[in-house]
Formats: C-alpha cells, structure tokens, sequence
C-alpha cells in the first residue's frame, strides 16, 4: 500500500470575541468532517498558535445537534485531537513535509489566525512546495495578506468562496468581527464566489486541484470530499 499523505490542521487558539466577549471557537462540522475523510487516508497533526486546547464553538455544537451524526461522534469519542494541538511556530520551515494544509471555520481566526505571521510563512510554504491549501468559511481568513515569492497574493486572480457579507449580516455579526472574509479576498484580487442563496453549500477548487476553498457550514462534507479527491489525483 501506496505511504500515507499527511495533513496539517490548523485551529485557532480563540475562545472569545474580543470585540463582544461572546465565545466562539472551531465550527464543529468544519473540523469534523474533513478529519474523518482525511484521517482515513493520512496522518494528520492538528496545531494552534498557543499550542494545547482548543476550544469548540458551543453554539456550532448546539446547531447541528439533529443533524449531523458524524460531527457528534467526533466531538463524544476524539477529544484528544484538540486537546493537545502543537504549536504553529514549530512548524516553519516544515511546509514541504504535508500534503495538505486545511483550515476550519469558526469566527475564532478572525481573532489569531488572521494575523499570524508565522502561519502565513507556512501556508505559503506548503502552496510553493506544491501542495494543497484548503480552507473553509472563516477559516479563509488564513489566506489574508499570503503572498508567493513572487511577489502574488496567493489568492489574485483566483475563484474562492468563504463565508458570505451577506451571511454575517444574517448572522447579525458584522460589526462583532475584526475583518469580514469576502472583503479581504475581493481586496486581494479574489474571484470571490457563493452559493445562490445565503447558508447553501458551495465548494471552490482553484490552482490546478491546490486552493480549495468552502464557503459555510454547510460546505464541510463536499469541502471534506474535493480535499480527498486532489489528494487522490495529485
Ligand atoms: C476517534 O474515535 C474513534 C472511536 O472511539 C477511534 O476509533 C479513533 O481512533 C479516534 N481517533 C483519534 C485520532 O483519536
């Protein structure tokens, strides 16, 4: 049997919105379903800018309560995926040894991973030793002020989707956030892209298999799906 890939998870190590004191954390199907698909296929190391626990969003848990077995089994039976994430940092320099680097959602990164200088390094990293970077909702927020050496956003020109203005309006967040997705990606010359109405899965591959983006919740299954079928094919 062919080695297994490798997959890096990166969480936010966020508990609260510093704007509101509200918590927040991972968005549980964002995590749950690509770690399910992908462990079944690769070894996959979950880090955090502070290392150790990472929260789960309490209201993604609430939400998908009667709907999503697979992210409920996850959250009762893998507590130690996030319970002892490791550090980005000690990730520099290490892009080329993954196959993947995949961000869930959650406002979480709006309050860390946007501004993560070291996470930045290593995305592009991972993007310039030919590999996947995949991200989904806020988890987009990653891809904010990436650039290629040479000299490109990651994201110009590029089809992406994230979770939508028009979503965090009907979420009633916008003035709770730091930086809103579709703004930032549409600065830096994204093809922003979205489902034809609020909160509907929709899934974007862009570079050749190797930027792949969701755009909400509900995007997590087939995110979780397009990342296993690049890896399958590359
Ligand atoms: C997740 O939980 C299942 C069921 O207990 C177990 O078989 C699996 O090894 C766990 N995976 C990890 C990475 O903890």
């Amino acid at each position: 049997m062919a080695s297994r890939f490798r997959v890096l998870m990166v969480l936010s190590s966020a508990a609260k919105f510093t704007t509101t004191g509200a918590p927040t954390g991972w968005y549980l199907p964002e995590f749950a379903h690509p770690y399910k698909v992908l462990s079944e296929i690769a070894d996959i190391t979950v880090v955090s800018p502070k290392g150790g626990f990472s929260q789960v969003d309490p209201g993604s848990v609430k939400n998908t309560a009667t709907t999503d077995s697979l992210s409920h089994s996850f959250l009762r039976d893998n507590e130690s995926v996030w319970s002892n994430t490791g550090k980005i940092s000690d990730y520099i320099g290490r892009g080329k040894e993954f196959d993947v680097i995949c961000h869930p959602g959650g406002h979480a990164p709006l309050f860390d991973l946007a501004e993560d200088n070291d996470l930045k390094t290593l995305i592009s990293e991972v993007y310039e030793a030919g590999k996947i970077v995949a991200a989904i909702c806020h988890g987009v927020i990653v891809l904010k002020d990436v650039k290629l050496s040479n000299g490109q956003y990651l994201v110009a020109d590029a089809p992406v989707t994230g979770f939508s203005n028009e979503e965090e309006d009907k979420v009633g967040l916008t003035d709770a956030c730091p930086v809103l997705v579709e703004t930032e990606l549409v600065k830096m010359g994204g093809r922003f892209e979205k489902s034809d109405a609020p909160f509907k899965a929709h899934v974007t591959v862009a570079h050749n298999g190797r930027l792949i983006t969701g755009q909400n919740p509900a995007s997590a299954p087939g995110f979780a799906e397009a990342i296993k079928q690049s890896l399958l094919k590359a």
